[in-house]
């Protein structure tokens, strides 16, 4: 572990990055995947303060579904209340500070499973058996605190912090780029949640590049997109983009030919994969997109949840075609456990004292970005006595 005295050169290491152009550019140095100090710091910097993608719309689609999630440590319950209106809150009982829910479902109210005191979806405290309702010391009732929400494209964003910069004006250019794919109302066909054991920016750094489609996903996922037709395209302090050329004469290209065709331009040919920070990445092929969130549960503990989604008359298809829907399972279920392999692979040899910061290829620019949305985002947290 780093002792304090070393972040903030960590954090001016990040800041590095401000000037280098891929070429020049190295990996982040090792030790911001093992120190605590670091990890605090983004948890505070980032995972407290930006826009924090948690699921999609469709899994509060009808009055009453929730689920749950954790951002920075904080317990989180995501509702869809009687109004319709999607909102997230504070999970904590106001009682002894039980989570009032777990996992997900449909309900009228949420009942904490300690003493059963039960909220409306909008938060609002109804009932405490056997004592009369109390209010907080100041006389404000005692609801569950509730957070900011933002909906994009069909996925659902969160910030703790109390008044966010709006998160939709600052992808303006993230949207132009997936508007052709329509996934606002595509399904979720597949959906996983697992815990990885690696840094948090070690899953999403793989997600931000093709170069390791060769290496980590041989066979029939690289015949369809290998890393040679990877190419970076642009970035802002916000998202980055890449694309994919598709191989149309593999087994997993083939039968995406039509919507490819359907699509027209540079979608006909090649995919974006465009990555919201910190932590979303939405890969695309003509007809399907794959999603992966990254949510930092410890230093080398990462929680990943994401899925496949699908349009609607695809997933009505897939569903009534045999052996479709397991086929695209086994083929998702391997591309997690290549890429979740590889993060622990990386975690592990974060700490041997060989490990140093090798150059970055061309088809590795996001990564100079993602970089730089960090920098920018620590630095004034790091600079803190
Ligand atoms: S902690 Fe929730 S009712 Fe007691
Ligand atoms: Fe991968």
């Amino acid at each position: 572990m780093l002792e304090t005295s070393t972040l903030g050169p960590l954090v001016d290491a990040l800041r590095d990055y401000d000037d280098v152009r891929i070429g020049d550019a190295r990996a982040l140095p090792m030790e911001a995947y093992t120190s605590a100090e670091l990890f605090d710091l983004e948890m505070e910097g980032i995972f407290r303060r930006d826009w924090i993608c948690v699921g999609r719309t469709e899994q509060v689609a009808r009055s009453g579904d929730w689920f749950t999630t954790e951002v920075a440590g904080e317990p989180i319950v995501v509702t869809a209340g009687s109004d319709g209106e999607i909102r997230a809150m504070s999970a904590v009982c106001r009682h002894r500070y039980m989570a009032v829910a777990s996992g997900s479902g449909n309900s009228r109210r949420l009942t904490c499973p300690y003493h059963r005191w039960s909220y409306d979806l909008d938060g609002t405290l109804l009932g405490t058996p056997l004592m009369d309702t109390p209010v907080r010391p100041d006389g404000t009732p005692c609801s569950l605190p509730g957070y900011q929400v933002e909906t994009w494209l069909g996925f659902v964003f969160v910030s703790l912090a109390a008044n966010p910069e709006p998160l939709t004006p600052q992808l303006v250019g993230a949207k132009e780029t997936l508007d052709p794919y329509q996934m606002e109302d595509w399904r979720i066909l597949i959906a996983f949640d697992e815990v990885w054991a690696g840094n948090w920016k070690l899953g999403l750094e793989t997600a931000l590049e093709g170069y390791h489609l060769d290496g980590l996903h041989g066979g029939e996922i690289a015949a369809m997109m290998p890393s040679k037709g990877c190419q970076f395209v642009e970035a802002t302090d916000r998202w980055s983009c890449f694309r994919l050329e598709i191989n149309f004469e593999s087994e997993f290209g083939a039968p995406t030919k039509p919507f490819a065709d359907a699509m027209g331009g540079l979608d006909a040919v090649a995919s974006p994969t465009v990555s919201i920070h910190p932590n979303v990445n939405i890969s695309c092929s003509p007809a399907s997109t794959t999603w992966l969130t990254f949510m930092p549960l410890e230093i080398g503990t990462t929680q990943v949840r994401g899925g496949y989604l699908v349009p609607p008359d695809e997933y009505e298809r897939i569903h009534a075609a045999e052996g479709e829907l397991e086929f695209t399972q086994a083929a998702i279920a391997q591309l997690n456990r290549e890429d979740s392999s590889a993060m622990i692979d990386l975690q592990r040899s974060a700490h041997s004292r060989f490990a140093e910061p090798g150059v970055l290829c061309e088809k590795e620019e996001a990564l100079i970005h993602f970089y730089r949305y960090l920098a920018g985002r620590l630095h004034n947290e790091g600079a803190r006595p």
